[in-house]
């Protein structure tokens, strides 16, 4: 287990997942009822920019730090704001943290509602239980994150999100990824389902994320309305080196989600585009099935 996401912490993949999280927890806030926030693969938390790991790579220049210096039209702002009011809370000053999704929840969380992060890495699970072992809300398990989500659903409040982000370190991870949604959604289809994807073996992720929407359809799990996919590339999918393309395919998204994402992709491609053919694309209920495509 080599990953290590301070590497990563605050790109623009991180923004477009986080973003995305926020807003379905927040939709989820709308009820009094209590709900669940699930993470299969946690990381440590929350991020230090400063941190030597950080400094080396600072992805998070070319992320989280344009996205606060732009200028963020109203329907942009809307949709960004669950996340960077976690941001702005977490830095009063200049921007010097970033919250990973853990850090995510325990902020925008109630007292009432609860929290259960798995990691599998020794230390980091480790660091997020120091985090968090004060908070009655938090359960940190250091276990296979894709083994026991079968046993966390459904949860007892019967509401809640899963996210489900692990490192793509593997291979095989989008046929791990695959293996646990198949046995968690029989068992909850309610819940509403967070699956973060690299748009590097596109062959791989396609496949993922057709496979996946065919067979909820085809089990009645889910119907098409039901399904969301959202993805955002700074540069040339085709480009050598870093990582140019990552999204988000959410079952039972909010209602709200697809129209704040059809803001915010368009803006987030042109503001964090890092070359030639930054794009994006979504396919949701009320967008065109074929693929929204803009470059810059
Ligand atoms: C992409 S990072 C998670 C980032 C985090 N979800 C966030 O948004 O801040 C992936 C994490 O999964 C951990 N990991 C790898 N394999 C795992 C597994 N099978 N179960 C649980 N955690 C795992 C890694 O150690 C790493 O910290």
């Amino acid at each position: 287990m080599n990953y290590r996401h301070a590497f990563h912490a605050g790109n623009f993949a991180d923004v477009l997942k986080h973003a995305v999280l926020a807003q379905c927890l927040e939709h989820l806030k709308k009820k009094d009822k209590p709900f669940r926030y699930i993470d299969t693969h946690a990381g440590i938390g929350a991020y230090d920019l400063a941190a030597s790991e950080a400094e080396r790579n600072p992805e998070w220049r070319q992320g989280i730090a344009k996205v606060l210096s732009a200028d963020r039209p109203s329907a942009v702002q809307d949709a960004l704001a669950p996340l960077l009011g976690v941001v702005a809370a977490m830095n009063p000053e200049a921007l010097a943290a970033y919250p990973g999704s853990p850090e995510i929840a325990a902020r925008l969380l109630r007292k009432s509602d609860r929290i259960q992060l798995c990691e599998l890495h020794e230390a980091d699970a480790r660091t997020l239980d120091n985090r968090y072992k004060r908070d009655a809300r938090i359960k940190v398990d250091r276990r296979d994150g894709y083994k026991a989500l079968h046993g966390q659903v459904p949860p007892r409040e019967k509401r809640g999100v899963v996210l489900v982000d692990p490192p793509f370190e593997h291979r095989d991870e989008m046929a791990h990824m695959a293996e646990a949604v198949r046995k968690a959604i029989p068992k909850w289809t309610g819940g509403t389902y967070i699956f973060w994807r690299p748009l590097k073996d596109l062959w791989a992720s396609e496949r993922f994320d057709v496979g996946l929407a065919e067979w909820l359809f085809e089990e009645n799990y889910a119907s098409p309305e039901k399904v969301l996919r959202a993805d955002l590339w700074v540069r040339d999918l085709e480009s050598e080196g870093k990582l140019a393309g990552a999204g988000v395919v959410v079952i039972n998204p909010p209602y709200t989600l697809e129209e704040q994402l059809l803001a915010l992709l368009p803006w987030l491609a042109e503001t964090l585009a890092q070359g030639e053919g930054a794009g994006w694309r979504m396919d949701g209920a009320a967008t065109d099935e074929s693929l929204t495509v803009e470059e810059f």
